[in-house]
């Protein structure tokens, strides 16, 4: 990212990006708004943190809002900044995922463009729903599948995209953690966290909360689809009535086989989301644990390392570091150039601009409904037995 502010020469000023969701105690609230500070392109004016009435107010005030635009609910913050003439331009959502359609569709159909975090939505129709309002109101709509903001992973993609890799043969991907290790968790004792909950977190926690991450960390690096899969989702710790486990082997679109591991229950692993990529050429592999190194294994020649604006950095990767190399770069930075890609697409789609092409790599609404459609896929799959099922799915134009 230079730092020259692209919002700022195309609209002479920020962004105004109101929050939903993020209240206390959510880890990826306070994640979203450092995100949308860290390169300047919007200024948070208006929030509704939590689904209590007083708590979202005083949430809201607690963060610095004004008080008259730190609402008590999600639908009172869309209607009051769309009636105000410095309302808010952008809305971002980071509620329980049950929330996502109702939050995503109100606020593009009030002329809002949108950023919303992961899973796009519980079902296949809410997600479709999605996607159809980005396309009628032709508003911005931003996914925040945040792994595809570091440096190295779009290094990969432009790898890839280049050809070094040769025909992609083969995809390994898995995202592991230990937050659910313990088999008393959630405590029997205590109220049941919407996660926990199909209705509120959707049909298959681990898939709405990792799965989709590496789903959309293969397609993003390959520029491949998931044609098929044949998968089993389950719990891994006895007696727990939520998936925390999902293992399954793919069939990809240009014929490349893959395999994909998620868990929530492995314990004590920390967020240990790796992939390989094989292609006739060559290997690359990348764990985002160590997030400053890609390892470029060709198939002649030594194993060599890539590492953020380092020698051989492509322009794709180049626009998501801000530092000189050598420097570590991670989470934040990775969710924030999430955050200024779609800042200048909206700030471009504002002015009437044709935007830099290299802006348009955060992930969308498309890859929002690809994601459902694989959660759906696979947890069929599952259903029948591991059977090899479908996860394709017709977008139109
Ligand atoms: N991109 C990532 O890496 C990442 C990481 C964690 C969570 N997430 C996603 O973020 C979302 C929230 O997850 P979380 O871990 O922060 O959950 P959480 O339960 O820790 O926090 C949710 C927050 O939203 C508030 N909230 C609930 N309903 C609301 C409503 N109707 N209006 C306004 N605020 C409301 C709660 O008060 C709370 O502060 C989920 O969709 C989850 O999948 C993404």
């Amino acid at each position: 990212m230079d730092d020259t502010n692209a919002v700022i020469d195309i609209l002479g000023r920020r962004l105004r990006l109101a929050v939903i969701g993020g209240g206390p105690g959510s880890f990826i609230g306070a994640m979203h708004r450092t995100a949308a500070r860290i390169d300047d392109r919007y200024e948070l004016v208006a929030g509704s943190l939590s689904s209590d009435p007083d708590r979202s107010r005083a949430a809201g005030e607690a963060i610095g809002l004004a008080p008259d635009r730190a609402y008590a609910g999600g639908t009172e913050l869309l209607d009051s900044e769309a009636a105000r003439d410095d309302g808010a331009d952008v809305v971002a959502v980071m509620t329980p995922n049950d929330t996502h359609h109702e939050y995503a569709t109100g606020a593009l159909q009030r002329g809002f463009d949108v950023i919303c975090d992961k899973p796009m939505t519980n079902t296949l129709d809410e997600a479709l729903d999605v996607l159809a309002t980005v396309r009628s109101t032709g508003l911005v709509y931003c996914l925040t599948h945040n792994y595809t903001g570091y440096p190295l992973v779009r290094q990969a993609s432009a790898m890839v995209a280049d050809g070094q890799l040769g025909e992609i043969r083969l995809v390994q991907v898995e995202y592991v953690q230990s937050g659910k290790a313990d088999e008393n968790d959630p405590d029997p004792a205590g109220e049941v966290p919407w996660r926990y909950d199909p209705v509120r977190g959707g049909p298959s926690l681990v898939m709405g909360d990792i799965g989709t991450h590496a789903h959309n960390l293969l397609r993003f690096i390959t520029g491949l689809e998931v044609a098929e899969v044949a998968a089993e989702v389950g719990h891994i710790a006895p007696n727990r009535l939520v998936d925390d486990y999902a293992g399954a082997m793919l069939r990809l679109s240009n014929g490349a086989r893959g395999s994909f591991w998620v868990t929530q229950a492995a314990a004590g692993v920390e967020n240990s989301l790796w992939i390989r990529v094989s292609g006739t050429k060559g290997s690359l592999e990348w764990l985002q644990e160590v997030p400053q190194l890609l390892h470029f294994k060709p198939l002649v020649g030594p194993v060599e390392l890539r590492t953020p604006n380092g020698p051989g950095t492509y322009p794709l990767a180049a626009r998501a570091s801000r530092i000189v190399a050598g420097h570590p770069e991670g989470f934040h930075e990775g969710f924030a150039t999430t955050y200024s890609d779609a800042a200048e697409a909206i700030a471009c789609r504002r002015a009437g601009k044709e935007p830099d092409p290299l802006t348009m790599h955060f992930p969308n609404a498309i890859d929002g409904v690809m994601g459902v459609k694989f959660i759906e896929a696979a947890m069929a799959s599952s259903a029948a037995n591991g059977a090899w099922t479908s996860a394709e799915i017709d977008l139109g134009d």
